[in-house]
Formats: C-alpha cells, sequence, structure tokens
C-alpha cells in the first residue's frame, strides 16, 4: 500500500458494509466514471436484489454516507463471481480494491466457494495487475468479447481464484 496518501484518503477513514438495493443509485454514478458503458441503477439494484448476490462497498466522508468503492459479485454452489468492482478516482492505490476482495474472497469461503471466477480486459494493466497480486490465474481469453468505441474490441481473460477451505476456529 502507498505510504504517501493524505491522512483523508487513508484507507483507514473508510468502512466496509455490505451493499444494499438502496446503495445501488450511488454505486451507478460511481460506476459510469469508471465504466464505459457504464450500467444503470436499475440493472445495479437488480443484482444487488438477488438471491446469490454477495456485494461489498466502501464509504467515506461526513457520516460515511459517500460510496467510493464497491464491488459486485454472486456466490452460487461452490462458485462464486466477480462481475464489477470500482474506486473512485480519488481514493485508487490505498488498498480499498484488495480489502473488498478479501471481504468477498471471505464471505465466498465460509458459503464453501471452491473458486472465484472474474472477466477482465486484457488491456486492463491495474485491474491485472490487482487481481495477479491476490493470486488470480488466467485460465481463459474471450476474443473481442469487449467493444471499444472507435477502435478494435479487445479479448477478455478469465481468472480465477482457487480457494481454501476456511481456518477451523479455535
Ligand atoms: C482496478 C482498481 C479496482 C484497483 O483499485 P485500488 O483500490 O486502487 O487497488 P488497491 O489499492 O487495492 O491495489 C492493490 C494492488 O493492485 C495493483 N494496482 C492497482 N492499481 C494499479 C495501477 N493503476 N497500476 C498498477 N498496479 C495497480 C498494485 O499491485 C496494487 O498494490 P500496490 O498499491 O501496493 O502497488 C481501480 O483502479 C479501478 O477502479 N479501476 C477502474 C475500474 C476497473 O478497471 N475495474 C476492474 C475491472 S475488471
Amino acid at each position: 500500500m502507498n505510504s504517501n496518501v493524505t491522512p483523508f484518503r487513508n484507507v483507514k477513514h473508510a468502512s466496509m458494509l455490505w451493499a444494499a438495493p438502496d446503495r445501488a443509485e450511488e454505486i451507478a454514478a460511481l460506476h459510469a466514471k469508471l465504466f464505459d458503458p457504464p450500467w444503470d441503477a436499475a440493472a445495479i439494484r437488480s443484482l444487488l436484489e438477488h438471491p446469490a448476490a454477495t456485494s461489498l462497498i466502501a464509504v467515506a466522508g461526513s457520516q460515511k454516507k459517500s460510496v467510493i468503492a464497491f464491488v459486485i459479485g454472486q456466490l452460487a454452489g461452490d462458485e462464486a463471481e466477480i462481475l464489477s468492482i470500482g474506486v473512485s478516482p480519488d481514493w485508487q492505490r490505498v488498498g480499498l480494491a484488495t480489502g473488498l476482495l478479501e471481504g468477498l474472497t471471505r464471505a465466498a469461503r465460509r458459503g464453501d466457494a471452491k473458486r472465484i471466477f472474474l472477466e477482465v480486459a486484457e488491456d486492463n494493466a491495474s485491474g491485472l495487475a490487482l487481481y495477479r497480486k491476490l493470486g488470480f490465474i488466467e485460465v481463459g481469453r474471450r476474443k473481442r468479447y469487449y467493444e471499444r468505441p472507435g477502435s478494435a474490441p479487445v479479448d477478455a481473460l478469465t481468472l480465477v481464484l482457487h480457494l481454501e477451505p476456511p481456518a477451523e476456529a479455535s
């Protein structure tokens, strides 16, 4: 984690919560800053309402009301999937995505998941660096999966993280 961050951006000033459907508008607003095309609030709300939803947000600011990061995931059977993750540009590189992914990983292990899948664009250097640091490995490729307005489509890489069972409570 970077040590030269301002105190306000220190990860200690953020809290992690389960993402309830009533945070869909705020998550959509952040998603729109990070992704093109963005997902609208209705689509995000429906993911958060899904019985398999396993989604977290990080909040900060006055009364910890602003959503500064999110991870939208699903847990079904022995597999979990990360559908989207994003961190507000002002809050990147202080460990928030790592914290959210660790939270989701703990929940997946408790739910008896054996692995977590995700897809990431081959040209997403920051996403790939994050996932590789956390132990995800490449297991597949979807050719020309992501449209890029004005340029050639980009391959999606399928990554997986194999999970150990949760440690026995002592
Ligand atoms: C990718 C993203 C979620 C990372 O969030 P983050 O909170 O900044 O990540 P962290 O601070 O937890 O970083 C953990 C590690 O990931 C890697 N990493 C993260 N951002 C990086 C970047 N821009 N360049 C290189 N490595 C990066 C580093 O190894 C970092 O560890 P370090 O800071 O000790 O070097 C964030 O950049 C983002 O929201 N990007 C836009 C949306 C996106 O691309 N989402 C992923 C789609 S699959």
